[in-house]
Formats: C-alpha cells, sequence, structure tokens
C-alpha cells in the first residue's frame, strides 16, 4: 500500500453503531445545561467524541469471540493464564497482574514502593499518576526535554525525558528518588514518543545509581512505531520486538490497556522484581481482587490478551499515525496552529496561539473546545489552565478513539474547524461558577465572560 496517498482504514465495518446529529439550538441548550463543561454533557449529545482515546476503541471480531472464551473461574483461570502469556511476550516481564485500569496500577505502585516525602521522577505525569504519587505524600517531578515546550517546533522524540536534569536529580538527591518513570508516548506534552535512545539513557543512569525504573506504557505500540519509522537502527524491526526492547530496558511498567491494549477496561502492572511483586499481591488483593482476575472479569483478560497483541500490527498503526497526521494537517491548513509534530492518539490545538485575545485565566482551551461542540457537536478536551491550573500551554486536545471513526468524520470535523476559524476573534472566555477541591476540570461548571 505505500505508493498510495490515500491510507485505508485497514479493516472493514461489521457492527455500526449510529451517531446522534443534533441541531444547533439543542446543542446550545445542552452546553448550557452542563455548565459549559464537556465532561457534564450526556454521550448522546455528541456527534463526533473525540474526548479521549481511552476505552473507546472498536474491538475487532477476534475479540469480540475471545469474550465468550472467558474462564470466570475465581482463581486459576484459564484466561489469566492467557492474558500473562500475551503479557510476557510483549514484555518479558515475570510477575504479571490485570487491573481494572492504569490508574490502579499506578495506585498500587504508588502504595507499595514510595514512601512520603520521597520523589518520582517522569518524562511528564499523566494527571491520574501525578495525584497517585501525591497522595502517597511524595513528590512528582516532571523532566520533559527543553523541545517539549516549544509547539511549534517539528523535532523527532519531543517525549523524551531530559537526560541531564535526571542525572543532576540524581547526583544531588539520588537517595531521595523512589522511582523513575517514563510515559510512553507523553500524553501530557502531545502524545510525543520517547526514542529508544532515550530510554536506553534512562535505563542506564538509572541502573548506575540503584534507581528502579518503570515505564507507562499506555500507548506501548504507537511509541514503537515512531521508533521504528524515525529511529535508523530500527527500520527494519518487527514492531512486538521494538516493544519487547522499551520494556527489557525497564524494571517493570503500569498500562492502561485502554489504549493500545484496545479494550473498554483493563490494566496491567507487570514488574522484573520479585520483592515488589510480593508488595503487589498483598497491596492487589485489598483493591483490586485476586491476582488472577484483578478486578476485571476472565472475558476482559481475553479481550485484552487479542487487544495488546492486535495493537502493534503495522497496517493498523500505520493507519492510526497517518490519520491523526491528516488530521494535524488538515487544522493546519484551515489556519488552526497544533502541537508539531503531531503525535500518536491526538491532535493538540494551540489554544492560546490561536484565540490570542484570551489570556490564560480566560481559559482559552475551555473557549474552543465550546465552540468546536456548538458548530458541529464535537467534543474534545482542554488541557490548559482549567485542567492544570499553573498550566504554561493552552491546549485543546482532539483525540482518536481506535479504530472508530473514519477518514469522511475527520473531514468533518476540519469543516466544522473552518466555520470556527471565521468567529475566532469573536470567541467569549470563561470564568468558573464552581470547582470541586482536586481534579476541577471533571466537573467545575463555568459561565462565559
Ligand atoms: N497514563 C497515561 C499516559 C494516560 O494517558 C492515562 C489515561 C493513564 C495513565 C491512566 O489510565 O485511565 O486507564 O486509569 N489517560 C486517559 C486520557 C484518561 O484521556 O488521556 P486509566
Amino acid at each position: 500500500m505505500d505508493n498510495f496517498r490515500t491510507i485505508i482504514e485497514p479493516f472493514r465495518i461489521k457492527a455500526v453503531e449510529a451517531i446522534p446529529i443534533l441541531d444547533g439550538p439543542t446543542r446550545v441548550r445542552a452546553l448550557d445545561r452542563a455548565g459549559h463543561n464537556l465532561f457534564r454533557l450526556r454521550a448522546d449529545e455528541v456527534t463526533i467524541d473525540l474526548l479521549t482515546d481511552s476505552g473507546t476503541g472498536a474491538m475487532s471480531a477476534r475479540q469480540w469471540g475471545a469474550l465468550m472464551q472467558g474462564d470466570e473461574s475465581y482463581a486459576g483461570s484459564r484466561s489469566f493464564f492467557r492474558f500473562e502469556e500475551a503479557v510476557r511476550e510483549l514484555t518479558g516481564y515475570n510477575h504479571i497482574f490485570p487491573v481494572h485500569q492504569g490508574r490502579a496500577a499506578e495506585r498500587i505502585l504508588a502504595r507499595t514502593v514510595i514512601k512520603p516525602g520521597q520523589i518520582v521522577a517522569n518524562n511528564t505525569h499523566f494527571d491520574t499518576t501525578r495525584a497517585n504519587v501525591e497522595q502517597v505524600g511524595a513528590v512528582a517531578l516532571d523532566l520533559p526535554c527543553a523541545l517539549a515546550a516549544q509547539t511549534r517546533v517539528s523535532a523527532r522524540f519531543k517525549g523524551d525525558m531530559d537526560v541531564a536534569a535526571l542525572q543532576e536529580l540524581l547526583a544531588q538527591r539520588g537517595p531521595e528518588v523512589a522511582l523513575v518513570m517514563v510515559t510512553l508516548t507523553n500524553n501530557a506534552v502531545g502524545g510525543q514518543p520517547v526514542s529508544m535512545a532515550n530510554l536506553e539513557s534512562v535505563s542506564q543512569i538509572c541502573r548506575q545509581a540503584g534507581v528502579p525504573f518503570f515505564l507507562d506504557g499506555a500507548r506501548f505500540a504507537e511509541n514503537a512505531w515512531f521508533i521504528r519509522v524515525h529511529e535508523p537502527a530500527y527500520s527494519d524491526w518487527k514492531l512486538p520486538d521494538i516493544a519487547h526492547k522499551m520494556f527489557s530496558l525497564a524494571d517493570g511498567c503500569t498500562i492502561s490497556a485502554k489504549k493500545d491494549g484496545i479494550v473498554h477496561i483493563g490494566g496491567v502492572l507487570a514488574t522484573q522484581r520479585d520483592d515488589w511483586a510480593e508488595l503487589f499481591r498483598c497491596e492487589m488483593i485489598l483493591g483490586e481482587g485476586f491476582p488472577s482476575y484483578g478486578g476485571l472479569a476472565g472475558r476482559d483478560l481475553e479481550a485484552m490478551a487479542v487487544g495488546l497483541e492486535e495493537s502493534l500490527d503495522a497496517d493498523y498503526l500505520r493507519y492510526r499515525v497517518r490519520s491523526v497526521a491528516y488530521f494535524a494537517e488538515g487544522l493546519e491548513r484551515v489556519g488552526i496552529p497544533v502541537v508539531q509534530p503531531p503525535g500518536g492518539h491526538a491532535v493538540f490545538i494551540d489554544a492560546g496561539m490561536f484565540l490570542d485575545h484570551l489570556p490564560a485565566d480566560a481559559f482559552p482551551g475551555q473557549a474552543l473546545a465550546a465552540a468546536f461542540y456548538l458548530e458541529g457537536g464535537v467534543r474534545g478536551v482542554e488541557v490548559g489552565s482549567l485542567m492544570f491550573p499553573d498550566s504554561r500551554l493552552q491546549l485543546l486536545r482532539m483525540a482518536l478513539p481506535r479504530r472508530v471513526y473514519t477518514q469522511a468524520h475527520i473531514d468533518y470535523v476540519l469543516e466544522v474547524a473552518e466555520r470556527i476559524v471565521a468567529k475566532a476573534p469573536t470567541l467569549k472566555g470563561y470564568r468558573i461558577l464552581h470547582e470541586p477541591p482536586f481534579l476541577r476540570h471533571f466537573s467545575a461548571t463555568l459561565t462565559p465572560v
């Protein structure tokens, strides 16, 4: 397929789900009722839902078939062994625990091996990872590479960790560092990938300092694809071999399988360390369940085993990454700046730059999110001062669910974007009416100013 301009969806559609087509006045009423917070809309008030790529993917016929094979035995279920084998083949780790989603793995990790006052360094913590680290009284430190902040610079591997900053941290405060994590891909800075070279450096530095190193592998497959395409040493490697090598550089991982596991619910906690596995097992039983089901049904484990494998299919990943790039190119063409280069799972619009008449405290990302909804029923998510009060960037993320929307859906969103460009100077900012004590973006209510 390499000589074609069009990269087709490498699947055909076997089951369809109607999407709501709404008129303008209905959307105005819905947004009003939701307190101008798109998280508070009913999903049946949304036409194209780009809120997240998490748990929103379409399972394959193989996965739906695997569901029926679920063994629902309480202990030692056949489905667990299938799942364990799939994760072991992917990661090489010895100790493998299913959990209900990524943050459950993060919570177990935080509660077992991170002590109050210690430090966890990450290329950039995802918000639930940060919250779990802080919940046990530790400090979550982000060490993104310098280029990550330059949204218009189209450099490779902007998800990398700042290796010099890590070295300095370990030299000065090494004994206080409980754990180093690298998030693949780096969601918070635009779904940017991390290079194998960077993972190798981080791994080596951690080993020398005797500090444990974990991966947040939520989007391990997309990261592996970028390594294959942009890191010359890996251009002829098989994708599962690249993924395996990434995991082999760390002592363990957390994975939200709702992303590259292409399931609606599920996650993984895995490690090479026998001592930590023991701690995880005890903590598992407290919160998730017996270690052979971990807060899931046997059928979920079956679907995860298949999904983790399917996400490393080259035709799928080529289409996946190309779709995101196509979306980003279309937005730039109509005059909407996006974080460059496009990442693996979403386009991140630079709303601060696009709506430069709105200051950060008027939430330009939220203003643009509301505009996309009002104009065409498209739902994205603000990643700016509403989500992170001291955020440097004001972004609007449009995440693509896996295998769900076609190119025609993206073309429609681009048409909505074109209409918004014409109105941009008149878009109003927002003010918060009510906010909860933490993770305010999920439930705050706002009003236009
Ligand atoms: N790590 C990363 C990098 C994530 O993006 C997420 C979730 C998690 C961990 C937590 O996993 O949701 O299964 O508990 N990200 C979603 C998003 C919610 O929209 O980006 P979870």
